[in-house]
């Protein structure tokens, strides 16, 4: 049997969690041969619902659970982890303008970006998921200059299985059969899931897809998928999230299938053009626990248009928080 390796996730009692934290614990992320030791991390007041969570993992005698440990606090919750999981967030309250919120959540994840540097393993991957996640990872990077930028990275990844099932779903494929599906740029209603060069079967789809139907559909349903969820439960998006954040650690880990790729949101090296310093959406392949854009997409005027706008967003986003970052390091400057 492999060492445990140590997975911290922040927001351990919300509805996220409690399907993450239980297929983590089940294998679903790092296999069915590597042991994991837990560290479940909430808000002070969430923490007898967190042992109601540590109770229902004892409940599942997952053999692969080491240990389980229940923090109130980003330093102990962080210490050695391989792997960060940051789910909990400031949600949008009422009246709350956008600007507050992003404020909000700064003073979140510079105390957990500060704590990441300090406690964590240095080779820690760390995956945002609590909104608004690009900007949330932005900050946390920031504030650990210890680690590298590329350590960070924030979800897309149910934004694109949102794309991939919808694809499947409107050509009549199941979704293992679609590859080369892409999202670019924000996790946000101005994010640009694009399937101009997705195949079926290995074929290209665009020859049988009706272009009135990806500009009117399906892009603004994946856009506006997570909204079509509340209105219909009541409740944001939880399991099919939880899969996402599976999806993408798991991915990065052991790497894409060949000939496909995948969206996760990373440093902008500068490729396509994006600006660098922003946490963006970009297609990539990964292998040996690293990964890397996939270059040379053909990028039309109207695919152009799309990757600016979302683009402009998370610039925006920035600029509301800049004055709360610290001074990037040359290795963030040049991400
Ligand atoms: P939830 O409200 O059910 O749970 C959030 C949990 O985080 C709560 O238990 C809260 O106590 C905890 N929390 C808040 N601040 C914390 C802190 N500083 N440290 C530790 N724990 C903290 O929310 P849910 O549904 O689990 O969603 C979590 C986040 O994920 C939200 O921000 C949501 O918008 C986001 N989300 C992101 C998606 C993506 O694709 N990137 C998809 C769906 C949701």
């Amino acid at each position: 049997m492999k060492r445990p390796v140590r997975i911290a996730i922040t927001g351990a009692a919300g509805s996220i969690s409690n399907s993450l934290i239980f297929r983590i614990a089940a294998g679903d992320m790092l296999g069915p041969d590597q042991p994991v030791i837990l560290q479940l991390i909430e808000r002070p007041e969430a923490m007898e619902a967190l042992r109601g969570v540590a109770m229902e993992l004892e409940d599942c005698a997952f053999p692969l659970v080491h240990a389980v440990r229940l923090h109130d606090n980003a330093e102990d919750g962080f210490s050695k982890v391989h792997f960060a999981l940051l789910v909990g967030a400031k949600p949008r309250g009422k009246g709350m303008e956008r600007k507050d919120l992003l404020e909000a959540n700064a003073e979140i994840f510079s105390v957990q970006g500060r704590a990441l540097n300090d406690h964590a393993n240095p080779d820690v991957k760390v995956l945002v998921v609590g909104n608004p996640a690009n900007t949330n990872a932005l900050i946390a990077s920031r504030n650990a200059p210890g680690l590298s930028p590329s350590q960070f990275t924030a979800m897309s990844r149910l934004d694109h299985n949102r794309a991939k099932g919808s694809l499947a779903n409107h050509i009549g494929a199941n979704p293992a059969d679609v590859t080369r599906v892409a999202v670019w740029g924000n996790h946000s209603a101005t994010q640009y899931p694009d399937i101009r060069n997705a195949e079926a079967f290995g074929e290209p789809v665009m020859p049988n897809l009706d272009a009135k139907w990806i500009s009117e559909t399906f892009i603004p349903r994946v856009q506006q998928r997570g909204a079509e969820i509340i209105a219909a439960r009541g409740q944001s998006s939880a399991a099919s999230a939880a899969n996402g954040a599976i999806d993408h650690m798991r991915d990065w880990v052991k790497g894409t299938p060949d000939g496909d790729f995948v969206s996760m949101c990373i440093p902008s090296d500068g490729s396509y053009g994006v600006a660098k310093g922003i946490v963006y959406s970009f297609p990539v392949r990964c292998r040996f626990g690293r990964y890397q854009i996939v270059q040379n997409l053909p990028i039309d005027d109207d695919a152009k248009q799309r990757m600016k706008a979302t683009e402009q967003e998370l610039l925006e986003e920035k600029a509301a928080v800049e004055h709360l970052l610290p001074a990037a390091t040359e290795e963030a400057q040049n991400a």
